[in-house]
């Protein structure tokens, strides 16, 4: 059964997801197209209600994002928000000019309690507004509903037609009962019956993966990161042994990190193939230093051993963890299109798959990791940080030895360990070490040494495309200085990275 879906077209706001991700913490299903996605298109999504995002530009710019007008003749409920309020005005005939006084912020609005947008809501409530331009003509049939001290028309309505507008952001936890206006959208605009949970989410994918793969035979590049696993065991749930898991050890893991996969599938019902392939990756990468070479050669191995394994279980389908955030970083449609990833990054045509099954494609990581609880993944998987498929291979500066190898998961494990003794909430994002090509001078005993010195980093951020240096305690990083220098061969010095990204990377290549 196809559950109701509410639309989010995207004009570029910021808060786009925001919005999808309220509509569905009410049990509505909701995904993001971009704006100017057919009409025919949207028509066979069939959504109960659409709801037009804010965006940077003015509808007067040159390159001012539009969509097609026919959607406010479709007789499904609309509701504008921000440049989404002044897309409708504009389009339906009403007028927008650059406010006197841009507003910004928390602004009191007031708002008429009858409308069906602000039912049971008070008369008045603090809002987000962002705005430099408004709403100054209403466009035929609609009335104004919302006004601030400097913007009479903050929201409008035309209720014949099912359109409603607001300039302020419902969507955002500054604005007092923008909850309850999205949920007077969807419920009494749209009439959402409340039908999507993750319990409804597994069992519809289980049943469209088992009608589309039939009996044949899916591989999944796994590399234990929290989208392909939670993926793997999705799939597996719904088709058991057809599914092949492969696991390519490419020998620069973390330290036990390899066996901890391992262990973890093997209590799930799937084939799951590990793949040791260190020696055969270190062979192709001996004296290799530059950070380009290097991805490219562990990209291209990777594939190669993936190819092999994937014609050995004759497999028709090919199984992704795509999930939505890199849908819309692609700018992908609904092409299937193999997107460069480390796992599955450029895998030849000739590999002869017919069809690709992305079950997580249209869930942010969050729900991603709901879904691995759900699935009966533990905790420690489905938290898992992210980890470069190159693995340690960027995070030794230079080129990669057994010995550094061995020098950086040691160190690596004990600076996990010790920020791992942080509580959850004080954890940085991502956290691990480098080896640096440098050595330097020390004294251990009465002997002097020339060994390497090690970078710790740790970051926090929240999307990872940008981050700030986590500012760990003195007393941790002194705890981690003392026990690398003294625990780890070949390791006699530490410092800590206090870069941001930009102007840094995360990770040091
Ligand atoms: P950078 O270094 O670009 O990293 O700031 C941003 C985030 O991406 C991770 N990362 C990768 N993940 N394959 C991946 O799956 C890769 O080749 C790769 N390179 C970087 C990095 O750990 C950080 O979280």
């Amino acid at each position: 059964m196809k559950t109701q879906t509410v639309l989010v077209l995207d004009f570029g706001g910021q808060y786009k997801e925001l919005i999808a991700r309220c509509v569905r913490n009410m049990s509505v299903y909701s995904e993001i197209r971009f704006c100017e996605t057919p009409i025919e298109e949207i028509k066979e999504l069939a959504p109960i209600g659409i709801i037009l995002t804010g965006g940077p530009n003015s509808v007067y710019g040159d390159s001012a994002p539009t969509c097609d007008k026919a959607l406010f003749e479709l007789g499904i409920p609309i509701l504008g928000i921000c440049y989404g309020m002044q897309f409708t005005a504009y389009s339906l005939g009403g007028e927008v000019v650059a406010c006197k006084e841009s507003e910004y912020g928390k602004i009191k609005v007031k708002v008429d309690t009858t409308s069906a947008l602000f039912k049971e809501i008070a008369p008045e409530q603090i809002a987000l507004m962002s705005h430099t331009d408004r709403v100054s003509k209403l466009p035929k049939g609609f009335k104004i509903t919302s006004s601030t001290k400097n913007c009479p028309v903050a929201a409008m309505e035309n209720k014949e037609k099912n359109i409603y507008s607001v300039q302020f952001h419902p969507e955002v936890e500054r604005t007092e009962h923008g909850k309850e206006i999205l949920h007077n959208f969807v419920f009494d605009i749209c009439g959402a019956v409340a039908d999507y949970s993750m319990d409804d989410y597994i069992e519809n994918q289980i049943k469209e993966i088992r009608e589309k793969v039939g009996n044949e035979r899916v591989v999944l590049g796994l590399s234990g990161g929290v989208d392909s696993s939670v993926c793997a065991a999705l799939i597996g749930k719904a088709i058991g042994e057809q599914l092949t898991c492969i696991f390519v050890d490419h020998g620069m893991m973390r330290k036990n990190e390899g066996d901890e996969i391992e262990k973890e599938f093997s209590t799930h019902n799937i084939n799951f193939v590990r793949v040791n392939a260190g020696p055969r990756f270190l062979a192709k990468l001996e004296g290799v230093a530059d950070p380009e070479k290097k991805r490219k050669i562990i990209g291209t191995e990777f594939v190669r051993v993936f190819e092999e394994e994937a014609k050995k279980c004759g497999a028709k389908f090919l199984a992704q963890g795509t999930i939505y955030p890199d849908v819309i970083e692609s700018g992908a449609k609904n092409s299937a299109n193999i997107k460069s990833h480390h796992n599955v990054g450029g895998l030849p045509k000739d590999m002869g798959f017919i069809g690709l099954v992305e079950p997580l494609r249209g869930l942010f990581k969050d729900e991603v990791r709901v879904l691995g609880r759900k699935l009966g993944l533990s905790v420690k998987l489905v938290e898992r940080q992210p980890f470069p498929g190159p693995g340690l291979a960027v995070r030794i500066i230079g080129d990669i030895t057994e010995a550094k190898l061995v020098i950086l998961k040691e160190a690596d494990s004990i600076f996990c360990m010790e920020v791992e003794k942080l509580p959850l909430a004080k954890r940085p994002h991502q956290y691990f070490a480098v080896l640096t090509g440098m050595r330097s001078v020390g004294v251990m005993g009465d002997c002097r040494t020339y060994d390497y010195t090690i970078a710790v980093r740790a970051v926090t951020t929240t999307d990872f495309m940008t981050a700030e240096y986590a500012p760990l305690p003195h007393k941790l990083l002194g705890r981690v200085s003392s026990r690398i220098a003294n625990e780890v061969n070949g390791a006699s010095r530490v410092v800590y990275d206090i870069t941001g990204k930009p102007p840094a990377t995360i990770e040091w290549e």
